[in-house]
């Protein structure tokens, strides 16, 4: 890794947070992840926030964090699920890309993803129908998410720890 600095985005179940830890891990950098950074400004969990202000408001706010963190913040840093998909968000991931950023989309199996992304629960995007919701999410977000990363790594049938090597391998 050039620089110690990499954005790991990708659908809901993708492995983000697992995996980002893993790669800070190994690479004794430190790590944030914007779910638990929301989750601490506004003084709930994420589907309370939900209920409660919408997914307007929460865009917002997420998106307000992101771009403070990423001009401060020289780590792993992982993103919730549908944060790339905010115009503000991808401004600054592209400024974060042009200052020597790594932004890594993990392309997990789509199967696996939808499965642990319904297991885990919490996720207020998936309320209804969540093997529906997931699928859709995922047609409108992956063309998004290719283009605004600068790294595509595939994880199928990869453990966390293998899936951390392959993106320090790639980064
Ligand atoms: C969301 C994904 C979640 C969280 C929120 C919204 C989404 O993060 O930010 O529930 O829109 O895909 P994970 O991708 O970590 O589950």
């Amino acid at each position: 890794m050039s620089r110690p600095k990499a954005v790991i985005i990708g659908m809901m179940g993708a492995g983000k947070t697992r995996v980002g830890r893993e790669i800070a891990q190994i690479l004794s950098l430190p790590f944030a992840d914007a779910d638990i950074d929301i989750e601490r400004e506004v003084g709930m969990k994420i589907p309370a926030y939900f209920d409660k202000f919408g997914e307007p408001e929460f865009r917002k706010v997420e998106s307000r964090l992101i771009c403070e963190k990423l001009t401060s913040f020289d780590g792993i840093f992982s993103l919730g699920g549908g944060a790339p998909m905010t115009p503000a968000t991808q401004e600054a991931l592209a400024a974060y890309i042009a200052d020597g950023g790594r932004v890594v989309y993990l392309m997990a199996d789509p199967a696996e993803a939808m499965e642990r992304a319904n297991r885990g629960g919490g996720r207020p995007m998936l309320n209804g129908d969540a093997n529906a919701r997931w699928k859709k999410l995922f047609k409108e977000r992956d063309p998004v998410f290719r283009q605004v990363a600068n790294v595509h790594v595939h994880t199928r049938g990869l453990t966390p720890q293998g899936a951390a090597k392959k993106v320090i391998d790639m980064v």
